[in-house]
């Protein structure tokens, strides 16, 4: 690793790439669930925070906690169309520049972001209706502290909804070793992520007394993703190459190949669940 490799700390790695990504992956940085493989990113992008928001149910008056806000794009959706009251939380200081400023841009007061850890968030225990973890799990090495953090800030009554990049099976040490290169280009092109099987969230979640409600895998639905993302970045090679350089360019695009391979080999895929936490008992 070079003093400048900075692919193993989630906010510099954010930080970095931030203004690249919104030309390859639009305002939301996440996946797409394609209804045809046709279908443009950016509705793609919109149908999976569709499914999200149908597991998280938001009511107006709801405090929110986006956990990995990004740029602060779905906190602000979800003030604007459902009236919750958000906090978006990301370790990336330009991550909360840009959610601030757009939260600023369409006059939604309700929705605020801070920069804070997802594994360690300080904010006061049962304050939330509706925690919000959109594909940010994968980059918290600490899985058991950001699931026990959701658990712990959680309202009685209130839900929990999470979509990430999943583990499909075992890989072999001999395997990780084998593919070092493929692993080492997913590290620079996407971060220190670190991905786990649906099931291993859901196991945790109820250890931690919440109510899994629903699970599914959407690997297939999310397959164009990497398809729409090269080609963001054939359209706009010399703004990408200009922002963070040629060779991270290539990496992003040999990325989505790895990517591409495996969620075509039942490696990794994509997945979403919801969950629920019992309501305090009524007084008698
Ligand atoms: C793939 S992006 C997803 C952003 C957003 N949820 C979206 O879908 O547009 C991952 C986000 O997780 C944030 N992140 C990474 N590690 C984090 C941590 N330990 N605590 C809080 N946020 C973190 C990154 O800064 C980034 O905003």
């Amino acid at each position: 690793m070079t003093s400048n490799d900075v692919s193993h700390q989630p906010a510099a790695h954010y930080d970095r790439v931030h203004e690249a990504w919104r030309l390859i992956m639009g305002s939301e940085f996440h996946y797409g669930v394609f209804a045809t493989p046709e279908t443009p990113l950016g509705e793609a992008t919109a149908a999976l925070t569709a499914l999200m928001v149908d597991g998280a149910q938001p009511r107006a008056g709801d405090r929110l906690l986006d956990v990995g806000c990004g740029t602060g794009h779905q906190s602000c959706a979800l003030v604007d169309e459902y009236g919750v009251r958000a906090l978006g939380i990301t370790t990336s200081e330009e991550g909360v520049a840009a959610a601030t400023a757009l939260a600023a841009e369409r006059g939604l007061a309700d929705a605020r972001f801070e920069v804070r850890d997802g594994t360690a968030n300080g904010l006061p225990d049962a304050s939330f209706d509706v925690v919000w973890v959109l594909e940010s799990s994968h980059l918290m090495r600490d899985r058991a502290a950001l699931l026990s953090e959701c658990a712990r800030v959680l309202a009685p009554g209130g839900r929990m909804v999470l979509c990430d990049i999943i583990r499909k099976r075992e890989i072999p040490f001999r395997e990780v070793r084998d593919r070092k290169v493929e692993l080492a280009t997913l590290r620079r092109a996407f971060g220190d992520a670190h991905m786990q099987p649906l099931a291993s969230y859901t196991a945790a979640l109820e250890e931690l007394g919440l109510t899994v409600t629903g699970s599914r895998d959407i690997t297939e639905p999310t397959l164009p993703t990497f398809a729409a993302w090269r080609a963001n970045c054939a359209a706009h090679r010399a703004e990408l190459v200009e922002l963070i350089g040629a060779e991270a360019v290539d990496d992003y695009v040999r990325a989505c190949d790895i990517l591409e391979g495996f969620w075509r080999d039942g490696t990794l895929g994509y997945g979403m669940l919801s969950a629920a936490k019992a309501s305090a008992p009524t007084p008698t």
